[in-house]
């Protein structure tokens, strides 16, 4: 899903697998991403991780079967999957992604996250159908994630993991006001489809380049018509603080009552973030990352050189270039990883004394403070970082 290279520790990284052995932090994350998922995100910096507690309950890997690839938008695929017997996927919520397990180009497993939504005709209850739709955005840059999914044809099957949630719908929420950029309107649609469910109060704003690239744009009409404002043109994003102070004016909730919802590339959630803030309470402002952004990879460039971690009584030596994940594994330190590309936390550690540099896109500004620190692209400002297991948030 995402090749950035800058500030990453160990380009190899992309091509592990996921861990097969046990997960020693296993249970303390569980209970942190579950605690994450409970409270909105304070700071503009993005969103993951949900109810990992009931999506731990399923099985690892689910092998969907591939229904139907359409090629018809400028670079994007909409991949509809069927679960094997036609039954809702156990998980599934509006708002959820799934991880994506890809053969890359040399046999190796990719990982790649993607948004789930619902795939049904208007007068089906998207309750009762296994049939979920994928948006993927060949990327330019891409290592073979989404190249391989722009691949698939009807009939193939691919595996995904349990559905996980870190985009949930705020039920306290009188209005809502969804926002997507390209590919990110994926889980804006899957939360506005339950919204139109509930017969509640949202507007749609959908950006994209061109209408050749509004992947969803059919389906919003079908299901969500009447109820987006749609803005499908080249550069048009410089009017998008326009278009959403409008629809935070024309809101006939408080701003207590409002709450905002936005999936895009970082620099157009960082804007919309941006304003809405000037209305709306911070913890009413949620947004859904699968990527960190090129800058935020590239953290602080002090930070780039060899640097010393000390754990668990042990001292590691982190090269330029390597992450501390990728020490660790050299060293048989016991350590799960799933992304490694800071978009997860599955890699993390608690650091007790020395200056990071965090460079993922998962923790709040709140859990660094806490010592939440993604050991696959974080780093170090100062010579020496202390650190030790992941017990609680
Ligand atoms: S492995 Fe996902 S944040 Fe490090």
């Amino acid at each position: 899903m995402r090749t950035f290279t800058k500030g990453r520790g160990g380009l190899a990284g992309l091509f592990r697998s996921s861990k097969e052995a046990e997960d020693p932090n296993a249970e303390d994350r569980a209970a942190a991403l579950a605690a994450r998922a409970e409270r909105s995100r304070p700071e503009p910096s993005r969103e993951q991780e949900g109810d990992t507690s009931a999506a731990e309950e399923t099985p690892d890997r689910l092998t969907m079967h591939v229904e139907a690839v359409d090629h018809s938008w400028d670079g994007i695929a909409l991949i509809t999957l069927r679960t094997p017997d036609g039954a809702p996927l156990a998980g599934y919520e509006p708002g959820c992604h799934a991880d994506f397990f890809i053969k890359g180009p040399d046999g190796e497993e990719l990982i790649r996250q993607y948004s789930l939504f619902p795939m049904t005709e208007a007068a089906a209850d998207e309750h009762t159908i296994g049939r979920y739709g994928v948006a993927v955005k060949r990327e330019p840059d891409s290592r073979g994630g989404s190249i391989a999914l722009h691949q698939l044809s009807a009939g193939d099957t691919l595996d995904i993991s349990a559905p996980r949630n870190n985009f949930s719908l705020a039920p306290s929420a009188e209005r809502s006001i969804l926002v997507g950029a390209g590919v990110g309107i994926a889980p804006i649609y899957s939360l506005a489809r339950e919204l139109k469910r509930q017969d509640a109060d949202y507007t749609i704003l959908y950006f994209a380049s061109s209408a050749e690239r509004a992947v969803l744009s059919h389906l919003i009409e079908e299901h969500l018509h009447g109820q987006t404002r749609s803005v499908f043109a080249t550069g048009a994003r410089d009017a998008q603080a326009g278009y959403l102070q409008t629809a935070l004016a024309e809101s006939g909730a408080a701003p207590e009552d409002t709450h905002l919802y936005v999936c895009g590339p970082q620099g157009f959630m960082d804007s919309i973030i941006e304003v809405a803030s000037q209305t709306l309470p911070k913890p009413n402002i949620h947004w859904e990352a699968f990527r960190a952004s090129e800058e935020t990879l590239a953290g602080d460039h002090r930070a780039d050189g060899p640097f010393e971690v000390v754990f668990c009584g042990e001292t590691y030596e982190i090269p330029e270039g390597e992450s501390v994940l990728d020490v660790f594994e050299d060293e048989d330190v016991p350590i799960m990883s799933r992304c490694q590309e800071g978009t997860c936390g599955t890699c993390v550690v608690r650091v007790t004394a020395g200056t990071p540099d965090h460079r993922d896109s998962f923790f709040t500004e709140e859990q660094h403070e806490n010592g939440a620190f993604a050991t696959c692209v974080s780093r170090s400002l100062s010579p020496t970082l202390t650190m030790e297991r992941w017990k609680n948030i």
